[in-house]
Parts: C-alpha cells; sequence; structure tokens
C-alpha cells in the first residue's frame, strides 16, 4: 500500500530520507514543514514555512527538526498522523510524554522511535524484566556540544532526565536507551567533551539478572551535531516503519 510521508524539519537526517524515498516508487513524500528547505529535490509536493493545517496531511510524519519543534506540533500531528521522531530528547518532560500517549491512545495513532546514533533497543526493550542498571557514555567534540573546551572533561553525570534537558540535541541516544529500558531516571548518563574527537561516540553499559551486555558505537562527526551512521539508520527505520516493523513506543 502506498504510504504519504511528511516531514517537520529536513535538514541533514530529513534529506537522506527524503532522497531514500525518492528512489523507490513505492511511498510518495506529501509536504515538507521547515522554515528554510530548498527544494533541490524538485519534490513536486507543498513545502511550507509553518504549520499549515490543511496542507500537513500524510499518513506518517518524520520529525528531524527540534524537541521545540516537536513539542509545539505533536498536538496537531499526533491527532491526524503516525509519528517518526527523532528529537526524543522531547519525552524526558514528562508531561508532554503522557500527553502524546494520550493522543495516540485517543486518535489510533502510533509514535516509532528509530535507534539512530546507536543500535541494540530492541535488545534492551526485551530485557526489561531483568536490568538492574543502564548507563551511557557519549563523548563528543566541544563544538558539537556547543562548547568551547580546551581539554577532555565530564560536563554532565546524573540521571538521563537531566542530561535531555542540559543537552537536548546531542543525547538523543540516551532518551531513546531510558525509553527502551530503565526509563529516564534510574538510567544514568555521562557527557564526556573531548578535543581531541573527532567521533561522537557511546559505549553503553547494560547490567540485570543474569546478563552483562557492552555496546560500543562510534561514527564520524561530519559537522553539526549528527553524525556519519543516523542519516543512514535513519532510512532503515523509515524503511521498517513503512512495512509495519519498527520499535513502537507507543
Ligand atoms: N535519535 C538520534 O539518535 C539522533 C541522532 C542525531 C540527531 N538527532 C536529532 O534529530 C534532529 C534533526 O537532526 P539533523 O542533524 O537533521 O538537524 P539539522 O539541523 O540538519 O536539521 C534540522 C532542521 O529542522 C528545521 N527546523 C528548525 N526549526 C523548525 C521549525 N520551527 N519547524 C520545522 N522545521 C524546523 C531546520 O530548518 C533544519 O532544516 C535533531 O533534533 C537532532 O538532535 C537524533
Amino acid at each position: 500500500m502506498m504510504t504519504s510521508v511528511g516531514f517537520l524539519g529536513c535538514g541533514k537526517i530529513g534529506k537522506e530520507m527524503v532522497r531514500h524515498l525518492r528512489a523507490q516508487a513505492d511511498h510518495s513524500v506529501a509536504f515538507v514543514q521547515s522554515p528554510n528547505f530548498v527544494d533541490d529535490f524538485d519534490l513536486g509536493c507543498p513545502v511550507v514555512r509553518q504549520l499549515d493545517e490543511s496542507i500537513c496531511q500524510a499518513d506518517l510524519v518524520v520529525e528531524c527538526a527540534t524537541a521545540d519543534v516537536l513539542k509545539q506540533h505533536s498536538e496537531f500531528y499526533l491527532r491526524n498522523s503516525d509519528m517518526l521522531v527523532f528529537s526524543v530528547t522531547a519525552f524526558s518532560d514528562e508531561a508532554f510524554a503522557q500527553r502524546a500517549q494520550s493522543l495516540c491512545q485517543a486518535h489510533g495513532t502510533h509514535l516509532y522511535i528509530p535507534h539512530g546514533a546507536i543500535l541494540g533497543l530492541d535488545g534492551i526493550c526485551d530485557a526489561r524484566p531483568l536490568l538492574k542498571s543502564v548507563t551511557i557514555d557519549t563523548i563528543k567534540s566541544p563544538a558539537s556540544l556547543g562548547r568551547s573546551d580546551r581539554e577532555r572533561q565530564v560536563v554532565y553525570e546524573g540521571p538521563t532526565r537531566g542530561a535531555c534537558v542540559e543537552y537536548p540535541r546531542n543525547v538523543n541516544v540516551h532518551a531513546a536507551v531510558a525509553i527502551a529500558g530503565m526509563g529516564f531516571d534510574d538510567t544514568k548518563s555521562r557527557i564526556i567533551s573531548d578535543p581531541a574527537v573527532t567521533t561522537n561516540s557511546h559505549a553503553i553499559c547494560i547490567e540485570g539478572d543474569g546478563i552483562s551486555f557492552r555496546l560500543e558505537i562510534s561514527s564520524t562527526a561530519s559537522g553539526g551535531i549528527t553524525g556519519r551512521y543516523t542519516p543512514v539508520s535513519a532510512c532503515g527505520s523509515l524503511d521498517r516503519v513503512l512495512g509495519g516493523g519498527e520499535f513502537r513506543f507507543v
């Protein structure tokens, strides 16, 4: 079945998915909502600078803007469309997370969380009954974190909820792991700023009843906040949502 896909935000990650969709005949791009999107693709669909309720209609809306943009627009979109959401730190706001769940339940829509810059969310989710501790260390360059440190230093250590407040654009993977596993208060985050690195790297340590997992993921930082892997993994997540098999949050 042909599915129409809209984009809320369309920068580094969004453009890769638009390119991916355009290479297939199975699904269509319904609209792009973004204040500065330049249509190099000749999409032939409406491009709007801000929400236009009569135009922004699609079976699935992919959010790849910011956590604030997601929060501002989910009230409309979750009434009408399923959503695949990249700005996962938004759900560290408990009131917003509950509202999003209520909207999905009331309107029969679904909210999908991609694995994004890491992998293994499905396995973490499956291990929930056994989990005793989940910790994530992220190492990024100061520029990527919006800082100007000249020496390596720990810039955050504590519950994932606080990391999402302090670094909302950098710890979406922490938020995704928290949702999949032990929640925002019981998952522990550490963020390290290191001027020597040219990668975004994440080390996830999971201990539980009879289990011990270590995941180490590193991706070249190619400018901006998003590393090499996420735009590529986003296309796989989109395919699985369109085919019905991605990790479902609500
Ligand atoms: N889940 C993950 O693992 C993961 C990994 C990397 C990035 N991210 C997140 O994904 C999101 C997108 O990342 P990116 O690298 O593509 O960012 P980007 O900066 O390249 O693109 C963001 C886009 O959002 C648009 N935008 C800004 N304000 C908007 C508004 N009011 N309405 C609509 N669009 C608006 C911008 O114009 C831009 O095109 C960010 O929130 C980022 O933190 C998540």
